[in-house]
């Protein structure tokens, strides 16, 4: 027997192709000063942000935008919108890089359910939008999120949004590296934004360029048509720490300083994330988003707050003796504090930590760790955070995060490794598009394909406290937080280099309450 949620969802899907919604015209708006938007396309299509907070923010882009000017918008309760239950009128920003946003009342929304939403100019109609609004907070019914990170481009098709645009769930949660402010060579379809045409973005309009062509992407747009999105970022998002000299980390000639980059990068982002932004602090973005009575979700920002990477990277790493400085820091004290705050008073049944970066350690041989840009960079900090759950018996405690592009799954201790007190599990959902770790070591070594599974093998080998890597696919995972389990699924396309491939489950995991342990499924 299907439920409501899914006879809705399957009229969705249908609508795509059989609805053409009509065109609202707009009366004028003498008051406002402003005239409505008589044309344009929607070429970005739709997204939605998070409902939490009071409002439920819709966003669109108006192609052709010439001056800034109104648009209609309506909600409903179905995607005919037979039972429109609010519309108005917002403003498409020429500062805004030709966007408008929305910022609809929940008194209107009803808890948990699905909602539909579209754009109109004079002219021109937005494709239909969906959300299902934030649970009650004493819901009890099982709640599901998609998590996802890491969609370069260029480096592959983004088979893996047009299946979580399929999923049933709640909520998509981006954790980073949106956009790359960099485009690798050669890639599978090109990407020439950028003053120099080769993908390198510094300047505003190299931004906002960036994000038109992956926000024209159909399989992007189409999962951002399904689900309402929390996006956070991550280095390639927003330019990590300055370099020295007139270079960037990837040997580009400065075109703007550092401090303009960043700027550049975080309004970009900003102006197409539709997500409330703190009213005091704006660059904050760490946050707590209430789920219902089962899962709060904690998000941490891993990339504006942390000490300096320390050891550089090589292959073979050797051991990194900067990493255990026991001042170092990767939140920062003050988010710190918060994280500690929000663990320990948290209400849910699970509480879903997410941030940037891999947690558990990840050695390529034994004591020498791959990457030390992530929480092996911060050992201390860790070992911290394991013993205060460990010490508060904070349980049910799940750690998701990304960046790495690789499938991962295990158990984070106190010193990251196997000789550790397991404090909470890990999952890592791969990456939409961008080349993972087989792809970054047959860059620098050759591409011997006998040596790439001999690497992996070794990573399974010292890494007992990972209880499963997938290093061939990309994808996104799944979360479903029930009242006595937890339910991950690792989902993937066959492949990126074409579009269009089949999406299959890699692997199934639970997680029992109570216990930092992952049983494979
Ligand atoms: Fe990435």
């Amino acid at each position: 027997m299907p439920t409501r949620r899914e006879i809705l969802n399957r009229a969705f899907a249908a609508a795509g192709a059989t609805l053409a919604p009509r065109i609202v015209p707009i009366a004028p708006a003498s008051a406002r000063r402003l005239a409505p938007v008589p044309g344009g396309t929607f070429d970005s299509g739709v997204a939605s942000g998070p409902g939490f907070l009071r409002r439920q923010t819709l966003w669109t882009r108006i192609h052709g935008l010439e001056r800034d000017g109104l648009v209609n918008w309506e909600l409903a309760r179905d995607p005919a919108f037979a039972k429109v239950v609010a519309h108005g009128r917002t403003t498409a920003r020429r500062a805004a890089d030709d966007t408008a946003q929305v910022a609809v009342e929940r008194r209107v929304i009803a808890p948990g359910e699905p909602h539909f939403y579209r754009f109109h100019t004079q002219s021109a109609n937005s494709p239909v939008g969906r959300f299902v609004a934030c649970r009650p907070p004493d819901s009890r019914e099982p709640v599901r999120i998609a998590v996802w990170s890491c969609q370069a481009y260029e480096e592959g098709f983004y088979n893996a949004h047009r299946g979580m645009a399929a999923e049933d769930v709640d909520l998509v949660l981006c954790l980073g590296d949106y956009i790359y402010e960099r485009a690798v060579k050669p890639g599978v379809r090109p990407d020439h934004t950028g003053a120099n045409h080769d993908g390198d973005v510094q300047t505003l309009d190299d931004y906002r360029a960036k994000y038109r062509l992956y926000r024209a992407d159909a399989d992007l747009q189409a999962m951002h048509a399904a689900h309402s999105q929390l996006a956070f970022w991550d280095s390639h998002d927003v330019e990590p720490s300055p370099t020295t000299g007139d270079r960037d980390q990837y040997g580009a000639a400065r075109r703007v300083t550092h401090e303009v980059r960043l700027r550049n990068g975080m309004q970009a982002f900003l102006e197409n994330m539709p997500q409330p932004a703190p009213r005091t602090n704006r660059d904050r973005m760490y946050r707590t988003v209430r789920l219902g009575a089962l899962a709060d979700l904690i998000v941490t920002d891993e990339q504006r707050y942390h000490d300096p990477y320390p050891c550089s990277q090589s292959i073979p790493p050797s051991p990194c003796e900067p990493a255990l400085d026991p001042k170092r820091t990767y939140l920062g004290a003050t988010q710190k504090a918060w994280l500690k705050r929000e663990l320990e008073h948290s209400p849910a049944r699970w509480k879903l930590f997410a941030g940037g970066t891999m947690m558990m350690s990840l050695d390529l041989t034994r004591g020498a760790p791959f990457n030390t840009g992530q929480w092996d960079g911060y050992v201390a900090e860790r070992r911290e955070l394991g013993e205060f759950l460990l010490t508060k018996r904070i349980r049910d405690v799940v750690r998701l995060s990304g960046d790495i592009h690789t499938f991962f799954a295990g158990q984070v201790t106190t010193t990251g490794r196997s000789d550790g007190i397991p404090a909470l599990t890990e999952f890592i959902g791969g990456s939409i598009s961008s080349n993972g770790i087989p792809e970054g070591f047959r860059d620098r070594l050759g591409g011997d394909p006998a040596l790439i599974a001999a690497i992996t093998e070794q990573v399974k080998l010292v890494n007992p406290h990972i209880a499963y890597t997938e290093q061939r696919h990309r994808g996104y995972c799944i979360v479903e937080a029930r009242a006595d389990e937890l339910i991950v699924d690792f989902r993937a396309p066959e492949t990126v280099l074409t579009p269009g491939a089949r999406m299959v489950t890699l692997q199934r995991f639970r997680v029992p309450r109570g216990e930092p342990r992952i049983e494979l499924i």
